[in-house]
């Protein structure tokens, strides 16, 4: 199960991908997340400790890599020339790091962007690292991706099973299930599902169901306004290590059954 997470910025999107990751790994699969965002914040949602973080260099912001992945002898600069299939079998191996739960986290980094098909060494790579990833039945790829949807269209989510789309009440954010729609062909994933996020009363839960019916996107369900997550960031924790029972964990854990029926459809 490859599984990708995107939404406007700030609805919860790292939220919901470190909370499905662990769940899913408590139900025993094994699992790489991968932090597809620039300003990578999946390891605190995971609850992988600031010490460890610090030390990760991000795939995309290790030279060092992809020189050696990238260049071709002779070409000249890896950064004008570079290969189209460079070696990626490794590379989670290498630079995953470990987290609770089965879950190992590859902070992929920043994605240059380059008009619709950014042809840049570093996205190049990671490309070739989606395509690569090919997953046994015991396992799950979990990717949290930067805010909006100009990045979906690159092929950073070519291969992925399902793509979840996180929105909170309020037009703006509710705007991307349109543009996703939209989006679509490109995007090129198996199936795009919704998730609400935020949730305060009925009122809201009906203007987000309103929407994601609306773009015919099944919805996975809805998860409330949560102090306890709140608190979580706050204290620089993971929310299901600060109360795995709080109101919007409890829901989470039932969007992820929900998942898990999808996929078993
Ligand atoms: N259900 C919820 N209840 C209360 N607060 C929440 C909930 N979900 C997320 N938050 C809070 O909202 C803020 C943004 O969440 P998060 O970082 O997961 O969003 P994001 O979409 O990944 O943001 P970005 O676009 O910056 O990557 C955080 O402070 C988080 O704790
Ligand atoms: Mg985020």
């Amino acid at each position: 199960m490859k599984i990708a997470v995107a939404g406007k910025g700030g609805v919860g999107k790292t939220t919901v991908a470190g909370t499905l990751a662990r769940l899913l790994g408590q139900d025993g699969l094994s699992i790489l997340a991968v932090d597809a965002d620039p300003s990578s914040t999946l390891w605190s949602a995971l609850g992988i400790s600031s010490e460890v973080a610090k030390n990760i260099v991000p795939l995309t912001e290790n030279d060092e890599l992809l020189k050696e992945r990238m260049e071709i002898s002779g070409a000249g600069s890896y950064k004008e020339v570079f290969k189209l299939n460079p070696q990626v079998d490794d590379l989670s191996q290498k630079f995953a790091v470990e987290g609770p739960d089965n879950i190992s986290l590859l902070v992929a980094g920043t994605v240059e962007m380059g008009g619709s098909g950014c042809m840049c060494p570093s996205a190049t790579l990671l490309k070739a690292l989606m395509r690569f990833l090919v997953l046994g039945s015991d396992e799950a790829f979990v990717m949290d991706m930067d805010a909006g949807v100009e990045n979906l269209g690159r092929g950073t989510t070519t291969g992925m099973d399902a793509l979840i789309v996180v929105a909170e009440p309020g037009r703006r954010s509710l705007n991307i299930l349109s543009k996703i729609r939209q989006l679509a062909q490109d995007i090129n994933v198996g199936r795009i599902l919704a998730v609400g996020n935020k949730v305060d009363g009925p009122e809201d839960e009906a203007m987000i169901r309103e929407r994601v019916e609306a773009e015919g996107i099944p919805m996975l369900g809805m998860v409330p306004l949560d102090e306890s997550i709140k608190a979580a960031d706050r204290k620089g924790m993971a929310p299901i290590d600060l109360d795995p029972n709080s109101p919007g964990i409890v829901a989470i854990r039932k969007i992820k059954t929900r998942l898990l029926e999808e996929f078993r459809e």
